[in-house]
């Protein structure tokens, strides 16, 4: 079945938080308030997927001129600059039902070209050691361990220089 990605909207909130708690534990997933911010603030920084009108993906962010981004404010966009430097991925989710066949990796490549578009230089985003692989084959540096301790976990700083 064929992925439509489209730019977020406001409408989406339900659909997106039910993703979000599906895909991340609870602990992880960003709450309703802050995927409602960032539906209405940066929208040209959140992309859906959808197959057959439901939404089974989404990539969100922020932006910023800063280098670092582990700030648990910004993730309810407090210090977002729309025209700053920075893109940083806050989420990269697929409905479990969908995964491994390719969804990540085709929302990655449609968000470096909307990335492009709206004249950011660097992707960002942290993640856990076992994803930095996949990251690595989309395009991205490992900057090594991140200062960000959120949920006791360690998160490693990947970058994709546009
Ligand atoms: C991580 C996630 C986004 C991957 O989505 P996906 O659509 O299954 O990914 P793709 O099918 O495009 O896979 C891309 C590559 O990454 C690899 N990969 C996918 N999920 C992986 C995982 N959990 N661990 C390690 N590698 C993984 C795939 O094997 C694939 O590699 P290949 O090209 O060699 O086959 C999805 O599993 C998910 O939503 N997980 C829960 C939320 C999360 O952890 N998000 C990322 C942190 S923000």
């Amino acid at each position: 079945m064929e992925l439509k990605i489209r730019n977020g909207k406001v409408e989406d909130l339900e659909e997106s938080f039910i993703l979000e708690r599906r895909t991340f534990l609870e602990c992880e997933a960003a709450s309703k308030e802050n995927i409602k911010i960032r539906l209405s603030e940066f929208s040209d920084g959140f992309i859906v997927g959808e197959i057959g009108g439901k939404i089974v993906a989404h990539i969100n962010s922020g932006s910023t001129n800063k280098d670092d981004i582990t700030d648990e404010e910004f993730k309810g966009l407090i210090g977002h600059e729309s025209g700053g430097k920075n893109i940083v991925i806050f989420s990269v989710a697929v409905d479990p039902q969908y995964q491994k066949q390719g969804i990540a990796s085709e929302m990655m490549r449609e968000f470096i070209e909307v990335s492009k578009k709206i004249k950011k230089k660097n992707i960002l985003l942290l993640c856990k050691e076992n994803l930095i692989g996949m990251y690595e084959k989309m395009g991205y540096e490992n900057n090594g361990i991140s200062a960000s301790t959120h949920g006791n976990a360690v998160w490693y700083e990947m970058v994709y220089s546009l």
